[in-house]
Formats: C-alpha cells, structure tokens, sequence
C-alpha cells in the first residue's frame, strides 16, 4: 500500500534533528514513553519547550491526562531506546531505568540532556496535539547526540 504522505514525510525528514523519548505517569501509576524528534526550544523566561504527540499515538490518552512530561534527549549509544519506544505496545520503562525529580515524570537514567516539566499549553494542529511545557528541572552534559536524517540514525559530532 502506497503511503500517501510519503513525499511530505521525505520532505520534512530533510531537517536533521536530535531524537528523545518523552515520558509520563500514566493514572495507573506506570509509565508512557514516545520516540519524539518534534522537541523545539521555545523559551528562555519562564524557561519553556514543546513537542507534538499525533493523535492516534496509543500513548496520546496518556500524554493528554497527564499535567506533566519529562523529556530526555538521546545520546549516540542510545538508539535501541529510540526503535524500543517508536513501536506500538513496547517494553514499558523499568523503574530501574529511570530516575524521577520533581514532577513524577521518569527521566532516563542515561541522556545527553533532561527536562522535567509541566504541561503550561495544549494546541490542537491538525492530526497532532502541541505539548507546551514548562521547565521546572534540567540538566545536560558533553556527549555525542543521536542525529536523525532522512529516516536513518547518525552518531553526531563525535570528535574522536
Ligand atoms: C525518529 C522518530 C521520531 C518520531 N517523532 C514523533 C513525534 O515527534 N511525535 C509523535 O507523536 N510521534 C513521533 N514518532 C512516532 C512515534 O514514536 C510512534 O508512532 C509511536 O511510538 C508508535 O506507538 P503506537 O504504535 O503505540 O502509537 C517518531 C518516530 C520516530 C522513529
């Protein structure tokens, strides 16, 4: 079956962009995570990000009743996170693999960089849903990111 959306999904994936897993306290009490390339910067004060969940994303009731997220950028070792959490019904995050802060939203243990963050703004676009938040926590360090392009993995600026 042809995908209809193919040239313009060709078209944006000619942005490069980082990769992150995006996460939350689902009401029960476990956690929902999503493979995300959609993270933007949006301000500096208050300290402010997004990121868009598509609507018939199993996780998007998650992410919707939710009033945090964490989002946790991926290093350049780390793409068995980015297929494990782009796949429907994946292995669900273990305690062990995530530490939490503030606002009960599990931050991978391992990241380039962390945000804990509470929802400020919901936008309805189309077959998305823009997730405006917050930054209560954040923290990064000097490592290598995981780069997307084009549909394919790269391990970015790795200068050794
Ligand atoms: C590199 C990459 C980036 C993605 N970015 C997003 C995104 O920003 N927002 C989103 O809703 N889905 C995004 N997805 C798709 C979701 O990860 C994927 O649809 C979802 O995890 C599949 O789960 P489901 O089948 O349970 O809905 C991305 C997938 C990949 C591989």
């Amino acid at each position: 079956m042809t995908d209809q959306h193919r040239p313009l999904k060709n078209a944006f994936g000619r942005f490069a962009t980082g990769i992150a897993i995006a996460a939350c306290k689902k009401e029960a009490g476990d956690f929902a995570a999503i493979t995300i390339n959609s993270f933007t910067s949006v301000s500096l004060d208050p300290p402010m990000v997004l990121w868009c969940v598509e609507k018939r994303a199993s996780t998007y009731p998650d992410f919707m009743a939710a009033d945090s997220y964490s989002v946790s950028i991926l290093c350049s070792e780390q793409q068995a996170f980015s297929e494990r959490f782009a796949r429907f019904s994946p292995k669900p995050l273990d305690p062990q693999e995530v530490e939490i802060w503030e606002t009960g939203a599990p931050l991978l243990k391992q990241r380039l960089a962390g945000f804990d963050c509470k929802i400020a703004k919901r936008h309805e676009a189309g077959d998305h849903v823009i997730m405006v938040g917050e930054i209560i926590r954040f923290d990064s360090v000097d490592q290598s990111p995981l780069v997307y392009f084009a549909s394919n993995y790269f391990a970015g600026l790795d200068d050794t």
